[in-house]
Parts: C-alpha cells; sequence; structure tokens
C-alpha cells in the first residue's frame, strides 16, 4: 500500500516506518513524506533515502485550516497514497481531511489511550503518578487522539524518572509498535467493530 507519512520534526517514528518498509515482505511501501513545517529535520532523512518530500506549510494559510487541509489532500492523492501515517504531525486535523481519509488514518500517541490525550503526557503521567504508561497507534477521529486503538505497547515508571527518560522508554516502545500497526493496517488485518479493533490474532 502506498502510505504518506505526515510529521512535524525531527521524524524518529518516520525513520522507524521507514526501515520497516525496506524488508521486500512489508505490505506498506513510505511513498511520501509530508510536512507542515519546512525546517522538519526528518525531511532531510526521508530525501536522503529518496523518499519523496512535500512541504504544506500551514503559516501560508492563515485562519484558513480547510484550505491547509485541501492542500494535503490534493498532495495525497498526487502521489496515489492509499494510507496516512501520522507520526509527530503537530497541527489538529478537522474533519474535512479525517473524514476523507477514514479508515485509512493512522496516529501513534505518546501516552496509554484513552488516558494522557495532547501535549506534555509525560510529565502529566508522572504527576499524575500511574506506574505503566506508554505509546498507542490508533486510527484518527475527528476527536483529538481519539479513535479506534491497534496497537499500545507498556513501559514501567520509575521512581528516578523524569519525563525526559520517560519519553527515552516511551519512544522505544512507538518504535517497536508503530511499524507493526501499520504492517497490521496494510495487510487488512484490521476490523473495526465500533471501538475496538480486531486484528485477527491474539499476539502483540
Ligand atoms: C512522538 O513521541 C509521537 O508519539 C508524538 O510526537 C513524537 C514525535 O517524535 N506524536 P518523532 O518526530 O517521531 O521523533
Amino acid at each position: 500500500k502506498r502510505t504518506a507519512i505526515l510529521i512535524s520534526g525531527r521524524g524518529s517514528n518516520m525513520t522507524a516506518l521507514i526501515a520497516a518498509a525496506m524488508n521486500p515482505d512489508y505490505p506498506a511501501e513510505i511513498a511520501l513524506v509530508l510536512s507542515n513545517r519546512p525546517d522538519a529535520k526528518g525531511l532531510e532523512k526521508a530525501a536522503e533515502v529518496g523518499i519523496a518530500t512535500a512541504v504544506i506549510d500551514h503559516r501560508e494559510y492563515p485562519g484558513d485550516r480547510q484550505a491547509f487541509e485541501k492542500a494535503i489532500d490534493t498532495v495525497l492523492k498526487e502521489h496515489k497514497i492509499e494510507l496516512v501515517a501520522l507520526a509527530g504531525f503537530m497541527r489538529i486535523l478537522t474533519p474535512l481531511l479525517v473524514n476523507a481519509w477514514s479508515g485509512r488514518m493512522i496516529n501513534i500517541h505518546p501516552a496509554l489511550l484513552p488516558c494522557f490525550r495532547g501535549l506534555a503526557t509525560h510529565e502529566r503521567a508522572l504527576e499524575e503518578g500511574v506506574k505503566l504508561h506508554g505509546a498507542t497507534v490508533h486510527y484518527v477521529s475527528a476527536e483529538m487522539d481519539d479513535g479506534p486503538i491497534i496497537i499500545q505497547g507498556a513501559v514501567p515508571v520509575l521512581d528516578s524518572d523524569t519525563p525526559e527518560t520517560l519519553a527515552a522508554r516511551v519512544l522505544e516502545v512507538e518504535h517497536k509498535i508503530y511499524p507493526k500497526a501499520l504492517e497490521l493496517v496494510a495487510r487488512g488485518k484490521t476490523k473495526v467493530t465500533g471501538a475496538r479493533v480486531l486484528s485477527g490474532g491474539d499476539e502483540p
């Protein structure tokens, strides 16, 4: 499946997906990396390995999210994209794009949803004193950090953790679960029933 990755920053999850897709048996091909920020570090990394890149700078669409999203949609169509993976894409998307890509757009969030939606998840996990934290790959729905969950990965929270050390532990898990989730979706193994995603096997 021709897959686009949408990023805003360093793109370490993007790199993990690209690495997985290098395997000839992997069912998704990373055909495009698109950023809303021209200076996103991940763009350079993608270009280095020969992947097409595009920039749709949200600042060129002041106050007009619909035009911004229409521009994204147009580029995705130009590249004949079939699946979209958000990986540190820091713009909230409206139903215009979300509905157009319903069932074909996934996201990774650095927390065990439905806990800790939004930003600063690691700080809040420490403040709340949770003993388990982690990351979630989910289908994108119109609500932020919501939508049927495909895979989660959990890590322990240690007494010695700072937001930084916890973020690093969660990031390792992100890099494992995101390629697995994209693989399941690209193979058509995921079945959404209500809020649940059944993926045809009980192996994590
Ligand atoms: C990750 O923690 C991801 O879960 C969150 O933003 C961060 C992006 O990191 N949505 P990277 O750009 O993939 O390195």
